[in-house]
């Protein structure tokens, strides 16, 4: 199979944790994508999504499925997006999309957060992908060097805007081994906007794509 028919299966495998009656919190990417093309056959048994970027609205609107405005959503039971590694604890990469701030946004109001990758983003340690890091565009010089003196070589990425106007750097060369303390710590770092590292917002369960099929992990 290829990688997209992995992130095909569980984007269509994920439809089975949406509960019915309830608003759905969509992530981004193009796994996320194949889970809103499912999530359409289902449209009129849920109450809507609150979505994480202005890639998966335009999606989510084009198939039917009601945006809801996050700030008049207080809770939902479920959240589905990818992630650019998952560790054996659940702990996340995220971001290389650039929407890493809205999708902790949206993480931060589900109960539960269901990851759908394929296989090859299973890990034992998280960094090799590269963390993304959105800031402020004055702060991206300054963060630039906090991330060097960690022993990252950081990218910025040229170009990229994100949807709340942010820069994107991307710290190369990192072995994540306590991804709690290293989001908290570049968390208060003045300009951080937020970093790519999902470990206060991990995964609950994963719907991970073999070839042999979807395999269910808890954490
Ligand atoms: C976007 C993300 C995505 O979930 C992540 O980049 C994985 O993307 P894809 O499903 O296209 O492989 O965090 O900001």
């Amino acid at each position: 199979m290829t990688q997209d028919e992995l992130k095909a299966l569980v984007g269509r495998a994920a439809l089975q944790q949406v509960v019915p009656g309830s608003v759905v919190g969509v992530g981004t990417g193009s796994t996320v994508n194949h889970f809103i093309d499912a999530l359409a056959g289902m449209k009129g048994q849920i109450a809507g999504a609150v979505s994480s970027s202005e890639q998966s609205t335009r999606r989510l609107q084009a198939l039917g499925i009601e945006v809801l405005d996050s700030n008049r959503v207080e809770r939902i039971p479920v959240y589905v997006d990818g992630a650019d590694e998952i560790d054996g604890r659940g702990f996340m990469i995220k971001g290389g999309g650039g929407a890493l701030t809205r999708e902790k946004i949206v993480a931060d109001l589900a109960e539960r957060f269901v990851c759908i990758v394929d296989a090859s983003k299973q890990v034992a340690v998280l960094g090799a992908f590269g963390l993304p890091v959105e800031v402020i565009p004055m702060a991206a010089a300054q963060v630039s060097r906090r991330l060097a003196a960690l022993g990252a070589r950081v990218v910025p990425r040229e170009g990229f805007v994100t949807d709340n106007g942010g820069h994107v750097l991307m710290a190369h060369g990192l072995a994540i081994d306590d991804p709690l303390a290293l989001e908290c710590r570049i968390n208060q770092w003045p300009g951080v906007i937020t970093v790519g590292l999902f470990a206060q917002h991990k995964a609950t369960l994963c719907l991970l794509g073999t070839p042999q099929g979807v395999q269910t992990l808890h954490y």
